[in-house]
């Protein structure tokens, strides 16, 4: 049977579409998909073969992105840590950019969408949540559930930055506010599927909620629109 409980949840890096995300799927039972880690996955990849990121060979990038996919070996360089490396945060979004690329990430998200794969405990998904920049208004337009979730800038950075000290690395505050502001300009003004806020997603910023009041809020549209029936 084709899955139709989709929620679809966009919005820009650090805004805690991931913490969302983790937290409804356990609550509801669904199956995540974090689509920024497969265009993180691809760009990883290419940086492993030692590819020239500052001049990417199309071709390449594109049937090496179908491998990856049709093998399902993106999944397994989605788990990879380095795929959060500031080296990979550099690269990302101009792998991201490439349509060829974004149209077989599409194919794959969608069929995530229709047929989510169990739960890690081995359980039938009862729904799919797929997190990117352009889910509800390019993959799943016709998703039940939409959410944008953003905050601002600098709340952003400071997160990123503590992610980065936790990973081990070094990092100061003002080189990642610039890398955030960058990436954001970047994602909105590409040409392909830019990341936008779909007309009937609803907006939560993440820097005037904590995390257990987003969840509140993402809870109750969710059951206003969704019938799951929860033991
Ligand atoms: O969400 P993230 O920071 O892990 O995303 C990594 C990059 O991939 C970022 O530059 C935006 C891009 N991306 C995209 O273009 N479309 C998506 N659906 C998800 C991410």
């Amino acid at each position: 049977m084709v899955n139709k409980n989709i929620i679809a949840i966009d919005g820009p890096a650090g805004a805690g579409k991931g913490t969302l995300t983790k937290r409804l799927c356990d609550y509801y039972g669904f199956s995540g998909l974090d689509t920024g880690s497969l265009y993180r996955a691809i760009t990883l990849c290419m940086i492993e073969m030692e590819h020239d990121m500052d001049n990417i060979n199309l071709e390449f990038a594109i049937e090496l992105t179908r491998k990856l996919s049709d093998t399902h070996k993106i999944l397994e360089y989605a788990k990879n840590p380095q795929i959060r490396s500031q080296l990979t945060n550099k690269y990302v979004a101009s792998v991201a950019k490439i349509p060829e690329i974004r149209a077989i990430m599409r194919e794959y998200q969608i069929s995530f969408g229709t047929n989510p794969p169990d739960l890690p405990d081995g359980r039938p998904a009862r729904g799919a949540i797929i997190e990117g920049r352009d889910i509800g208004t390019v993959i799943c337009p016709n998703a039940p559930v939409k959410f944008f979730i953003t905050a601002s800038p600098e709340t952003r950075a400071s997160r990123r930055l503590k992610q980065y000290i936790d990973q081990g690395e070094t990092a100061n505050y003002q080189d990642v506010l610039a890398s955030i502001i960058a990436r954001d300009e970047a994602d909105r003004t590409r040409a392909t599927s830019p990341m936008k806020q779909a007309e009937d997603a609803i907006l939560i910023d993440t820097s005037l909620n904590d995390k257990e009041q987003t969840f509140q809020v993402a809870k109750k549209v969710i059951n206003e629109r969704l019938k799951i029936i929860l033991e």
